[in-house]
């Protein structure tokens, strides 16, 4: 088994990144600026976003978070994304979900410019994206394609599972990898809550992708020998023994499985570290004017 070591691979990114960001800097004085909204005090979240901001800072990236409070009116929030859209330094906008319940997330990510949708959640990239236009990828299915790419890992023709159907993650990457290239033309299958035997379609996969957000769902069993298994989940499981109180826990049971994939990425430290990075890709990418 190989460790598809996210950390290590978002870790080249991030130099890449930064050399690209000095270069802008000194050539065309534009430097990339990254504004995250956060919204409620969700430590998970919040979490998140500081990951976002630390890795901006190494890179050379400017970022803000813009902390609402979690009672706040959408119009409110609203208002704050077009003062965002309006701002010239501004090249990316991201608003950390899951949004409180009393607010409408998809108008909320349909209010970003489709130019500093750097989350890739706008119709109008999500739709470029299907396409195979220029866009905006989401950030984690852009981080999983390039892990893929990282490790040479051959997926013309394979057949590939997707576990789980999120707009954020499940929908985007079995999109991706059924389209025309390298590091697609998988032949995809969508599993998600009304799938019909659904470890009998898991035990079909040469790579399965686990995003459903239940920790430890993936068994050896379900498991054909050699799959290459990447796993988006990351739910915090409560342990009393642990220094913060909770352990961090995919949705595969690593020790089970560890001994029949040939490809595994750990929880935390493969698909985490590759969707910050994805993110600062894509504004950098907005800074440069690439996507529009
Ligand atoms: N919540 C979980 N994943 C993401 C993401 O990629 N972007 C945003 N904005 N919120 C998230």
């Amino acid at each position: 088994m190989i460790l598809l070591d996210g950390k290590k691979a978002a870790n080249e990114i991030k130099d890449e990144i930064k050399k690209e960001v000095l270069f802008l800097k000194k050539k065309h004085n534009i430097t990339p600026h990254l504004v995250a909204i956060l919204v409620g005090s969700d430590p998970a979240s919040k979490t998140y976003v500081m990951h976002k901001v630390a890795a901006c800072k190494y890179c050379g990236i400017d970022s803000s978070i813009v902390e609402l409070y979690e009672g706040i009116e959408e119009s409110v929030l609203l208002n704050k994304v077009i003062e965002l859209n309006n701002r010239k330094s501004v090249h990316g906008i991201i608003v950390q979900l899951p949004l409180p319940k009393h607010i409408d997330s998809r108008k909320v990510t349909n209010t970003i410019s489709p130019e500093k949708d750097v989350d890739g959640f706008h119709p109008l990239n999500v739709g470029k994206t299907v396409l195979g236009l220029p866009s905006f990828l989401p950030a984690t299915p852009k981080g999983i394609v390039e892990l893929l790419r990282r490790y040479s890992i051959q997926t013309k023709g394979k057949k590939c599972v997707v576990l789980g159907r999120s707009q954020i993650v499940g929908l985007p990457i079995s999109i991706l990898l059924g389209q025309k290239g390298d590091y697609a033309d998988c032949t995809v299958t969508l599993v998600h809550s009304k799938t019909e035997n659904i470890e009998e379609e898991i035990r079909q996969a040469d790579i399965l992708i686990a995003a459903i957000g239940k920790p430890g769902y993936v068994k050896k069993v379900m498991l054909k020998k050699d799959a290459v298994v990447v796993d988006v989940g990351i739910s915090r499981v409560d342990n009393p023994k642990a220094k913060k109180g909770y352990t961090l826990m995919g949705d595969v049971d690593f020790d089970d499985v560890k001994d029949v994939c040939s490809y595994i990425t750990p929880v935390p430290g493969g698909v985490g570290p590759m969707t910050v990075v994805s993110l600062l890709q894509n504004t950098l990418s907005s800074a440069k004017g690439l996507i529009s």
